[in-house]
């Protein structure tokens, strides 16, 4: 269709124009007029009426986290324009907005509205999206404005996220509460028989710090007093270190307790923390039944005595309760480690009270005497089709600190700069080894390295074998975020999207994601 490719149409149009009939008035085309009218055409037949339509504020708002006072957020509320019921689910007395249910295939239009006070754009946290589509920094809308999403569910069924992406400002906005789970299904998922509804178990993980009054505290680099407390060399310490809270929410709410039956639940965890790494255990040290990572079900199922989940990543953890005995409630751990595994900025320790690695119970289950159905587990969950690519060069990308700065590859952010080694064309496969080096100062920390996009396979860890958080690292299935301890270098394969434009990498510790640990990379074509 050579006038299609005149024209620049990219994929999502040509297939609009296929579903509109239009293809058979190509032979007719011959004048730029009519060039640019089909253009036209082209470009609103691809924001064709979707199947979903939300609309999405993020506002200050209160919630009622602990007894007396309530504390003052920035919330997501979201209203449903067009599409199936179920489309929201909003959490109740909680900071978190609603979960937003998607199926592979809707396409979907969100409305973004902000009522912050100051620049927000939001990103879905491992969804495969166009540019315009993907919330990087320079598309944040001041107050009082809307942006908006237009893009085609193309990804696995999984437990994704969504949270802002604003310049430097992402840690503080999501730290007050900005943040979703956004979960996608497909008939892959619905043929297994897996707990559904009544037997899921959402947990996002966060930690926060609250005053005498229940108002949260906060010592952003970027300061401008939001958040008392901290501040000046101590504040910016910690915010090299990542900002750690004393309270450990799930779903937002404060350690809560929460009534389940003796019977099979899917547990979709997310760790939606600014900094803090957990090793997740049961209380009664039964395993964990691992069956999805970030990008959706491995193939197959695996048990592991800790779940290590660093900011930013997702797990699904199967929980039978159907043949539990005994009345003790089950809690959710995260299990003691070294504050050393996860490193420091120089001498300066973290002044948490409650430090990285500290023993913590997230949630309480309180099971009742109801019984429900188990569940019985496929030997396959999913087939992957992954290919290892034999003989692909490796890009090395050093993750250092220097010039009071974590960098990644020597460089720092810059809004629109994107180097030779982060260019690639569209549906390319590369393979990059993120290589946690070791700093003469002794400043090294474990980083949550995510790449917007397609998700992709870890090849290859090396270094840091006696790091007590290594025995609860899955590298299995399809990651959009790897943790990286200090000394170890993981090599990944990533796919990347067709999608042509500028997209980001960086670390998910929110902070140093904020102070410019974070590059571009462009996938070649146009738009
Ligand atoms: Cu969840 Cu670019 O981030
Ligand atoms: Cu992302
Ligand atoms: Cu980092």
């Amino acid at each position: 269709m050579p006038v299609f490719n005149d024209l620049n149409l990219n994929l999502e149009r040509r297939k609009a124009l296929r579903v509109l009939g239009l293809s058979a008035m190509a032979g007719l085309a011959g004048s730029s007029a009519f060039s640019s009218a089909l253009a036209a055409i082209a470009k609103s037949a691809s924001v064709r009426p979707p199947d979903v339509e939300l609309e999405l504020g993020a506002a200050p708002g209160e919630v009622k986290l602990l007894p007396g006072k309530p504390t003052r957020v920035w919330c997501f509320t979201a209203r449903l324009v067009r599409g199936p019921a179920d489309t929201l689910q909003p959490i109740t007395d909680s900071t978190l907005g609603p979960v937003i249910r998607l199926r592979r295939g809707q396409r979907v239009r969100i409305r973004f509205h902000n009522e912050l006070g100051e620049p927000s754009i939001v990103h879905w946290h491992g969804l495969d999206v166009p540019e315009s589509a993907d919330g990087h920094p320079r598309l944040a809308v001041g107050h009082g404005q809307s942006y908006t999403y237009d893009f085609e569910v193309t990804n696995r069924a999984g437990t994704y996220w969504y949270h802002p992406h604003p310049h430097m400002r992402t840690a503080v906005q999501v730290y007050q509460g900005l943040a979703g789970l956004l979960i996608v299904s497909d008939p892959e998922e619905k043929d297994l028989d897996l707990p559904g509804d009544a037997g899921e178990l959402l947990c996002v993980l966060q930690d926060r710090r609250l005053d005498a009054d229940n108002q949260l505290v906060y010592a952003g680099a970027s300061g401008e007093g939001r958040g008392r407390g901290g501040g000046g060399m101590g504040g910016m310490m910690e915010t090299m270190n990542g900002w750690l809270g004393d309270r450990m929410l799930v779903s937002g709410r404060v350690q809560p307790t929460i009534d389940v039956d003796r019977r099979a639940y899917r547990v979709r965890l997310l760790n939606g923390s600014n900094a803090r790494i957990y090793k997740l255990a049961w209380s009664d040290r039964s395993p964990m039944t691992l069956i999805g990572s970030d990008g959706g079900l491995l193939e197959k199922a695996r048990t592991q005595a800790a779940l290590t989940l660093a900011p930013g990543q997702r797990a699904e953890v199967l929980l039978d309760l159907s043949a539990h005995a005994g009345a003790a409630p089950l809690q959710l751990l995260s299990l003691a480690f070294p504050a050393g595994a996860v490193g420091r900025v120089g001498m300066m320790a973290e002044s948490s009270p409650v430090p990285q690695g500290a023993a913590l119970t997230l949630m309480t289950l309180r099971i009742s005497e109801t019984k429900g159905p188990g569940v019985r587990l496929p030997k396959k969950l999913s087939t992957h089709n992954f290919r290892k690519l034999p003989n692909a060069p490796v890009r090395p990308v050093p993750l250092t600190f220097m010039r009071m700065s974590w960098l990644i590859d020597g460089r720092s952010f810059d809004m629109q700069d994107v180097a030779k080694e982060e260019t690639v064309a569209p549906n390319s496969t590369h393979v990059w080894e993120f290589e946690n080096q070791p700093n003469p100062m002794g400043m090294e920390m474990a980083h949550p390295i995510h790449v917007h996009g397609l998700q992709f396979r870890v090849l290859a860890r090396s270094g840091g074998a006696a790091n007590p958080l290594r025995e609860g690292i899955n590298d299995t299935g399809w990651l959009d975020t790897v943790l990286v301890l200090p000394g170890e270098k993981v090599r990944v394969q990533i796919k990347f999207s067709s999608h042509p434009g500028l997209y980001l990498y960086h670390c998910h510790i929110l902070e140093h994601e904020d102070m410019g640990m974070m590059r571009n990379f462009r996938i070649t074509g146009t738009a």
